[in-house]
């Protein structure tokens, strides 16, 4: 059975004028994560990947939201949860590592209490054994000195440290399932990667399930089981992690890796950009919203929404015209 079953979840804000249209972030979004898998969702900033890792996290304002769907973590559908059941089971049963490390950490409390403070609350520990935890736990992260890191505030440590702080904060109480919201965003090149790998690392040790947030397929690239490819709040295509680069269906999908570096390309070769940007969108409700930016683009797909179609177990794909598979 799947840890985690997402179904049909969607997600519209209201305008806070009277009569103002509602906006339509998430929509119809299903997809499940294993124990211990690493599950990418993946695209272009304003598709709807963090509003619903909020949502799954209970983390949406409840004013002005309208949340539809399911989202079953191990049995229980955490959108009907009362919030103060939600809470024992946030940074508990689930955590998230958030993109900005600095205003996820709370900047007057030094770095060991934030830590602690989770082992008291989820795992009872006393004082002492909170601390020698967090000791353990920083060094697991890769915190250098963690016995002195604990006593500094967040705005002594860099970039990297915080996000390694912030992860050791996540894995403190065990979770099983953490969500990670483009957890390296915010950082240098080279420290991205060692938080990638260090996430892997974790992952793989812990059998803790990780559904991966980013709008970078190259990211997916070396951590993910299962991709799946968000546009205009829904799904439009899911595939195994290898079949997806290897054949990509989606022309979205295509666009998304042609705009990625390869080290084997001829030098000198242009990256193929996505023309467009995501306002360009037509209704998903009679029309596929990706038509006035693909180029594979047809006079149905302007005028009919796609089905979501299987191509093999665990492959999806949404579209009308889609990339041959050879
Ligand atoms: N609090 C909010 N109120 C109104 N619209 C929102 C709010 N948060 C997000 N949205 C809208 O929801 C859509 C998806 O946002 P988001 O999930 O943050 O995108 P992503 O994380 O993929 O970049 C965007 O169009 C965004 O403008
Ligand atoms: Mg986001």
């Amino acid at each position: 059975m799947a840890l985690l079953e997402v179904r049909e979840l969607g997600v519209a804000f209201s305008g806070h004028r009277r009569g103002a249209r509602e906006t339509v972030a998430v929509d119809g979004v299903s997809f499940d994560v294993e124990p211990g898998q690493v599950v990418g969702l993946v695209g272009e900033s304003g598709c709807g990947k963090s509003v619903t890792a909020l949502a799954v996290m209970g983390l949406l304002p409840r004013r002005g939201v309208r949340v539809s769907g399911r989202a079953v973590f191990d049995g229980t559908d955490l959108l009907a949860l009362p919030e103060p059941e939600m809470r024992d089971r946030r940074g508990c049963d689930l955590s998230m590592v958030f993109q900005d490390p600095l205003s996820a950490l709370n900047p007057v409390v030094p770095i060991g209490i934030q830590v602690t403070e989770v082992l008291r609350r989820h795992r009872s520990m006393s004082a002492g054994a909170a601390r020698e935890e967090a000791v353990a736990l920083l060094n697991r992260v890769g915190i250098p000195d963690p016995a002195r890191r604990l006593r500094e505030y967040p705005h002594q440590l860099s970039g990297g440290m915080r996000q390694r702080a912030l992860i050791a904060i996540a894995l403190a109480c065990r979770p099983r399932l953490l969500i990670a919201d483009e957890p390296t965003t915010a950082l240098d090149v080279t420290i991205q990667a060692q938080i990638l790998a260090l996430l892997a690392e974790l992952v793989a040790d812990t059998e803790t399930a990780l559904i991966m947030i980013t709008h970078d397929l190259g990211v997916v690239a070396g951590l993910c089981d299962q991709v799946n490819v968000l546009y205009g709040g829904r799904v439009v295509e899911r595939s195994e992690r290898r079949e997806l680069f290897a054949t990509p269906r989606h022309p979205y999908t295509h666009g998304l890796l042609g705009s990625i570096p390869r080290l084997d390309a001829a030098p000198g070769g242009r990256l193929d950009a996505i023309k467009g940007s995501v306002a360009d969108n037509l209704p998903w409700a009679h029309a596929c919203a990706f038509a006035p930016r693909c180029e594979r683009v047809l006079d149905s797909c302007r005028e009919v929404t796609p089905p979501v179609e299987r191509g093999g177990e665990d492959r999806l794909l949404r579209c009308h015209n889609p990339v041959p598979a050879s």
